[in-house]
């Protein structure tokens, strides 16, 4: 298939990118570059063997986006482009809803213009908000806390709304739970400028010593250990539900909305055990107040990916770490 991946420079994207290639699908990176280096665009000839077409430009550019449809001839789009720091969104609510929502519907105009009608869209657990019940299963209920996660609850619902306006339409919305670790070359990973927002690429900062010491963000939880516990999930398992995703669009047209996670919850304490063991160094932390906006607990319920998917994740938060901490010690000798 000829795919084409928005926001294919990006972390998640690029891993897409590399399980796809290898796949024997031909691949369009399309990005803007504000959140990702063209560097990545030669790592990832590196690690497939081939060249690859990446075209610059913001999916706002709907004109640029119908070219490049219909000269790639794609058959299928996996739409990673999007902005998701929350605490940006809440001081920048519309830059948030410019480039993920009005993003999307630049895009959907000029799918619809090019009649390519497979569409598979990154969107977050961060749609559920607080838990009513756990594990989040896909009927719970969607109440996102802040304008990052209203904008892909506000893309699912338009997304939902073209699938019944449509039966040609062939849409997944993919709700990842937290993707951590890089690929196994060491050449890709989540490697965010500034300071990491993120546990792991703090983590991965602290062990090489670019950064002090880990600030834990709340040690009184009612969780395992009193931290905070997520549904950690490899992203080259994550890469591969995204290849799931298209091969079961091909056979289903519809809406469809599946959650991309392990079911299991790992809580910070955890993680940075299994860091050091990783890194072989010790992690300095300290504890700190609760950060705001955070929720004490969240995993997925995977079942539906796994019968709808036929996919699961297997890699562990070992392998999470290791990779994690083999990227970041390659990026920190250069
Ligand atoms: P990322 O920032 O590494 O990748 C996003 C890419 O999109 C970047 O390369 C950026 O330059 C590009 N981009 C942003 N706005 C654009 C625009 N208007 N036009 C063209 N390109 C644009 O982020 P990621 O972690 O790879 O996330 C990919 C997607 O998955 C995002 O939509 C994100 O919201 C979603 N998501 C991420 C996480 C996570 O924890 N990483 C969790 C849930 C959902
Ligand atoms: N944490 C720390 N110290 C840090 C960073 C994080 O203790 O320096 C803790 C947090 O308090 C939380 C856990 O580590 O308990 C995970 O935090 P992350 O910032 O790594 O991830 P979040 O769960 O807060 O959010 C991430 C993405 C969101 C996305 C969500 C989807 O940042 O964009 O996963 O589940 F929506």
């Amino acid at each position: 298939m000829n795919i084409l991946l928005t926001g294919g420079v990006g972390y998640i994207g690029s891993h897409t990118a590399v399980v796809l290639a290898q796949a024997g699908h031909q691949i369009v990176l399309f990005d803007n570059l504000c959140n990702s280096l063209k560097e990545t665009v030669s790592r990832l000839e590196k690690i497939i063997g081939s060249s690859i077409v990446f075209v610059e430009g913001d999916v706002r550019n709907t004109e640029l986006l119908i070219t490049v449809l219909q000269e790639y001839q794609i058959d299928s789009v996996i739409h990673f482009a999007g902005l998701k720091a929350v605490g940006e969104s809440v001081a920048n609510p519309v830059l948030y809803f410019s480039n993920n929502v009005q993003g999307t519907i630049s895009l959907l105009q000029a799918m619809q213009a090019t009649q390519v009608n497979s569409l598979v869209f990154s969107s977050s657990a961060t749609v559920y908000g607080e838990p009513v019940y756990l594990p989040y299963d896909e009927e719970h209920p969607t109440n996102p806390i802040n304008p990052y996660g209203d904008t892909k609850l506000q893309v699912e619902i338009m997304l939902r709304d073209l699938a019944n306006s449509n039966p040609d339409w062939k849409i997944a919305c993919l709700r990842y739970f937290n993707p951590v670790g890089a690929h196994e070359s060491g050449l890709i990973g989540d490697d965010p400028s500034g300071t990491p927002g993120n546990l792991m690429p703090y983590l991965a900062r602290v062990a090489t010593g670019q950064l002090e010491c880990l600030s834990v963000f709340g040690n009184d939880y009612e969780t395992r250990d009193g931290t905070g516990e997520r549904d950690y999930i490899h992203v080259m398992d994550l890469a591969e539900g995204h290849m799931a995703a298209l091969s079961f669009l091909n056979a289903h047209a519809g809406f469809h909305v599946v959650n991309l996670g392990t079911g299991k919850s790992t809580s910070v304490l955890e993680c940075v055990n299994e860091f050091e063991k990783a890194s072989n160094k010790k992690i300095a932390l300290r504890f700190a107040p609760r950060r705001d906006g955070d929720l004490p607990i969240y995993f997925a319920k995977a079942d539906l990916a796994k019968h709808k998917l036929g996919w699961t994740a297997d890699r562990s938060v070992s392998e999470m770490c290791s990779s994690a901490w083999k990227f970041q010690s390659s990026q920190s000798k250069q």
